[in-house]
């Protein structure tokens, strides 16, 4: 019967960090930076929101779209942070950001159209892009500091260019935008029939300055992704959002009624807390990941490792060029012999080869003693 299985879905693989996740997963003593979560727990008032809505019962389906309170406090959330404008019928509360990229990508793509990437990238997108009968078109950022800027954009772009996915701060490389860099974006993309992605998963993870969305200039062609994943370590309650003008929601909220209904009732009264008296609940976790960011890059510097510094999101990204090893023989390598777990930057296209990612969503001690292992090796290694 496997013939009887539509080809794309069988042309996609798993994702490479999961590939090598699952190798390495029962390794004895191993110090794993790997994961992309946050290792706070999820705040303490948010966890009795959740819990309170099922004493009270509140366990039935909501409005396709998401509790109207929800969608409400999400709205101001956006306004009073990044100054965006959006009412309640422009956003779509999800499970997790990656339904809400799954939603978008199937009410805007069809056969034949191309979605622009930088690569490396986040491994989510292009699998969906694919299903869509959609074609990724990677733009190499690695000569630009990773960054996806207009002049390197502007070739790609033909008439079959649909969407551009603009994802910063950035996983797997930690860099973000600055306002002038999304201003020549702005300036490319202005009036153009051309969708933006802009996937700002993790805008409250922003160290130096603060997170600007280009929906700020571009609110008619723009779709927002965000959530609460990262910004209140809520990975597991699955709560996203999708912002993005009317006339375009009303179509991606047909595919989110008949694919999942409606996100968590619970995980909502969860996320509205989060949301309200927990707005800047990030803060505390920003100041810890951007100590241990600073932390962890001198270190890699003073290996001897090329390494752009991060900006955002709680990833490093150092080059491995100069071991001669492609990074998954690289991170395989790194395993057996110091018993350290990085996820190869293969897993985020091929413009990731020749990288690793490291996660310092990890212990101060954790990342230490990973670190020193790593440093050993490489001394070894030279
Ligand atoms: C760039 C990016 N977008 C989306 C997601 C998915 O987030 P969620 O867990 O909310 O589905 C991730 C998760 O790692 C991510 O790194």
């Amino acid at each position: 019967m496997e013939h009887l299985i539509h080809s794309r879905v069988k042309n996609i693989e798993i994702s490479g960090i999961r590939k090598f996740f699952n190798m390495v997963a029962d390794r004895p003593n191993l110090v794993s930076l790997t994961i992309g979560q946050p290792d706070f727990p999820t705040p303490e008032h948010v966890k009795e929101a959740g819990k309170a809505a099922i004493d009270n019962n509140f366990t039935t389906y909501t409005h396709n779209a998401g509790l109207a309170e929800v969608r409400q406090a999400a709205c101001q959330f956006v306004r009073e942070k990044y100054g965006l404008d959006y009412d309640e019928q422009e956003v779509i509360v999800t499970i997790g950001a990656s339904q809400a990229i799954d939603i978008a990508f199937r009410t805007i793509l069809e056969e034949g159209v191309e979605v622009i990437l930088p690569g490396p990238v986040y491994p989510g997108y292009e699998p969906i892009i694919r299903m869509c009968g959609a074609t990724p078109v990677y733009v190499d950022t690695r000569h630009n500091g990773f960054r996806l800027s207009a002049a390197l954009i502007e070739p790609y772009i033909t008439e079959r260019t649909r969407c551009i996915v603009l994802p910063y701060p950035s996983n797997p490389t930690g860099v973000t935008l600055s306002e002038q860099e999304l201003l020549e974006l702005v300036r490319l993309l202005k009036d153009k029939p051309i969708w933006i992605l802009s996937d700002e998963i993790y805008s409250e993870l922003v160290y130096a300055d603060r997170h600007r969305s280009i929906a700020a200039w571009l609110r008619n062609q723009t779709i927002v992704i965000n959530g609460l994943s990262k910004s209140h370590s809520m990975t597991g309650w699955r709560i996203g959002f999708l912002f993005a003008p009317e006339f375009l929601t009303k179509h991606m909220l047909k595919v989110h009624q008949y694919s999942v209904s409606c996100a968590s009732s619970v995980s909502q009264k969860a996320a509205l807390a989060a949301l309200t008296d927990g707005k800047n609940d990030a803060d505390n976790m920003r100041k810890q990941y951007k100590a241990r960011m600073e932390y962890a890059y001198e270190r890699l510097v003073s290996m001897g490792l090329g390494i752009e510094k991060p900006t955002g999101a709680f990833y490093l990204f150092p080059s491995i060029h100069s071991f001669g090893l492609s990074s998954f023989d690289f991170a395989l390598d790194l395993v057996d012999k110091a018993g350290v777990a990085v996820v190869p930057g293969s897993a985020f296209s091929s413009y990731g080869e020749g990288y690793v990612r490291l996660s310092y969503a990890y212990s101060f001690e954790t990342l230490k003693e990973g670190l020193d292992r790593m440093e050993k090796y490489i001394q070894q290694k030279r």
